[in-house]
């Protein structure tokens, strides 16, 4: 049974991966990560890892990964299918039918469910404005927030009663069906009855606009501590959260060169009340290479500004690589003396707000002053430290020119010579690359070793070719764009270029996904490939994303060397068999000799 991929993204999404895996193993936080004991191999030194923000899990000791689906399938040795199943439970969600005529969610069409969220963001609206009905949510946003009206109906916010039916009732009536409003993600099934129920209740309501002013999903605030903070709507025939940012709709037409992106919807509505229309945020989940590719399409220079708090300062940091690795000018604004923007600006107004956009810092500068507050550079031991710490940051960029810029500032702030500093990092420079070459070759030895590899037997015959097309299908797995270039024939990568015949099923099913009416979604390659092959592929992506270099021009060149080592490849078994048929021909020709 093939699972609807919507079915299999709305498990996940409701789907806490630190917690599943939390049963099964004990998690120590790091950064952003989480580490452990691999449940799959005997070790005594984690390097076992469950990323939250991506929802998968890694270990760099024997390479198990994938996402929750694929953990579960390997703790509890289960098929896909099961796999899903025993999450659905967990979750609360009932499994398709099989003997459903068609699965939920592909009968439904993306126009009918942009139908549906207009309509409900029509209701929301008259329930916030009706004073029987709104009032709490009326109040919350005046009072509370200190939202103005005009605030309120440029955002088109809303409030769901808090009642069953509400919504349902009233999309009934505009004839909306109960499939509609579920694959909408207006409403739940409930698991006795099967009836709809308002999915959001008693909360107070963000409509999502795309580009084009469609209602594409919703976020749902309560109005008091209770948990969940935030509902939002996932993934639907119409909507991908990786695929929007809230307020784009406004920011895009802002007219301002730079766009500000925060952490949350409150932070933007308070941003463009204050006269700062180009500010966006992500949709309840941690910026990814997805986004940046977005911002990279309408601005050169992204102001991060998160949250004061630690997690939002981690959150800035990794946004910050991930939107430098795209090209975008990176700058990044730390709010004192509040909790977030939105507070700043109620509590100091715009024009101080405005003051420290200004003078928020580069990527660079921003991870300077951070090292250096950690240090008392009047201590020698300490200076030291501060300055390898920076020679390890500037390293990491991959511009010659950029790193000048940055140790001349280093060697400034330090008072110490620019040479000094220069070799430092470019020996931590050559020993990163040295590092990665020899893990490659210690990779492909290892799999040369493992002569009879089950995943890929073929890369052992040509281990180049096979690291090769790990770089490709590592950077098709990190960048949508390069997806869709690829699907799109605008970079020429066929399955005939694969050499091994692993890496070319990789590129089918990956194509077969990106090209589906709903889109590449990384779990559900699970659906064709075991759990082991699983953690192949996810190895492919790990490996790029520790590097610095994946832009176009990156994976264009790895590309066009693929292609020229198939057809070199090709080559040689044409002529392999030229000659052969050359040796044919002349025996047959002695043997005719002989005979005459
Ligand atoms: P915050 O907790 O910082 O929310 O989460 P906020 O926007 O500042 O909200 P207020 O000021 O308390 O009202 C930041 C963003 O993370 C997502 C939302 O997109 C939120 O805006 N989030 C947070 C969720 O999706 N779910 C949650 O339960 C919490
Ligand atoms: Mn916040």
């Amino acid at each position: 049974m093939r699972l609807p991929e919507n079915f299999v993204q709305e498990v996940l999404d409701r789907t806490n991966i630190e917690e599943l895996v939390g049963r099964y193993v004990t998690l120590k936080k790091t950064g952003s990560n989480l580490v452990g004991l691999c449940p799959f191999h005997s070790e005594k030194t984690p390097s076992f890892t469950v990323s939250p923000d991506k929802k998968m899990f890694f270990c760099f000791g024997c390479h198990a990964g994938g996402s929750a689906i694929t953990f579960v399938q390997k703790a509890e040795n289960m098929e896909f299918v099961d796999a899903v199943a025993f999450l659905a439970d967990r979750a609360g969600l009932p499994m398709p039918r099989e003997s459903e005529a068609h699965a939920p969610g592909e009968s439904v069409s993306r126009k009918r469910v942009l139908e549906a969220n207009l309509e409900a963001a029509k209701f929301f609206r008259a329930c916030l404005f009706d004073p029987a009905i709104g009032a709490p949510g009326m109040a919350y946003f005046r009072e509370k927030r200190g939202l103005s009206d005009a605030t309120i109906k440029h955002f088109g916010l809303g409030y769901a009663p808090d009642t069953i039916g509400s919504l349902t009732d009233y999309m009934h009536k505009k004839g909306f069906t109960d499939e509609e409003l579920q694959v909408a993600f207006l409403c739940g099934k409930s698991r006795k009855t099967g009836r709809s129920y308002d999915y959001f209740r008693g909360r107070v309501m963000f409509p999502i606009l795309d580009t084009s002013g469609n209602v594409v999903a919703f976020g749902g605030r309560v109005l008091d501590d209770s948990k969940p903070k935030y509902l939002n709507t996932s993934d639907t025939p119409a909507f991908k959260k990786s695929n929007h940012l809230f307020a784009l709709n406004f920011a895009r037409h802002s007219g301002a060169e730079r766009m500000i992106l925060c952490e949350g919807y409150m932070d933007v509505i308070a941003m463009h009340a204050a006269g700062f229309e180009n500010a966006v945020a992500t949709l309840g989940t941690a910026i990814t290479p997805n986004h940046a590719r977005i911002f990279s399409k309408y601005t050169k220079q992204v102001v991060i500004s998160y949250d004061a708090d630690d997690a939002g300062q981690a959150a800035a940091k990794k946004a910050m690589q991930i939107l430098g690795e795209v090209g975008i000018d990176v700058r990044v604004l730390r709010v004192e003396g509040a909790k977030d923007p939105d507070e700043y600006i109620r509590k100091f107004g715009a024009e101080r707000f405005s003051r420290l956009l200004d003078a928020s810092r580069t990527g660079f500068e921003y991870q300077l002053d951070t090292i250096l507050k950690r240090h008392d550079l009047s201590v020698g031991q300490e200076k030291i430290k501060a300055s390898s710490e920076l020679c390890a940051v500037i390293a990491e960029y991959s511009s010659a020119v950029e790193r000048e810029v940055y140790l001349a500032e280093a060697a400034k702030r330090l008072e110490l010579p620019i040479e000094a500093l220069r070799n430092t990092t470019e020996k931590i420079r050559r020993k990163k690359y040295e590092d990665y070459r020899a893990r490659e070759s210690r990779d492909a030895r290892a799999t040369i070793k493992n002569f009879g590899d089950p995943i890929n037997p073929e890369a052992a015959k040509d281990p180049k070719a096979a690291a090769t097309e790990e770089a490709i299908i590592g950077m098709l797995l990190m960048f949508e764009e390069y997806r869709r270039e690829v699907a799109a024939g605008r970079i020429l990568l066929e399955p005939t270029d694969f050499i091994t015949d692993f890496y070319r099923r990789v590129f089918q099913a990956i194509l077969k996904l990106q090209n589906s009416e709903q889109g590449f979604a990384f779990a559900m390659l699970g659906q064709d490939f075991s759990p082991d092959e699983m953690g192949r592929i996810q190895k492919a992506e790990m490996a790029r994303r520790e590097l610095t270099q994946n832009g176009p021009q990156v994976f264009r060149s790895t590309v066009e060397n693929l292609r020229a080592l198939s057809e070199a490849a090709r080559n040689k078994d044409a002529d392999l068999q030229t000659r052969l048929e050359n040796i044919r021909k002349s025996k047959l020709h002695k043997r005719k000799g002989q005979d005459e």
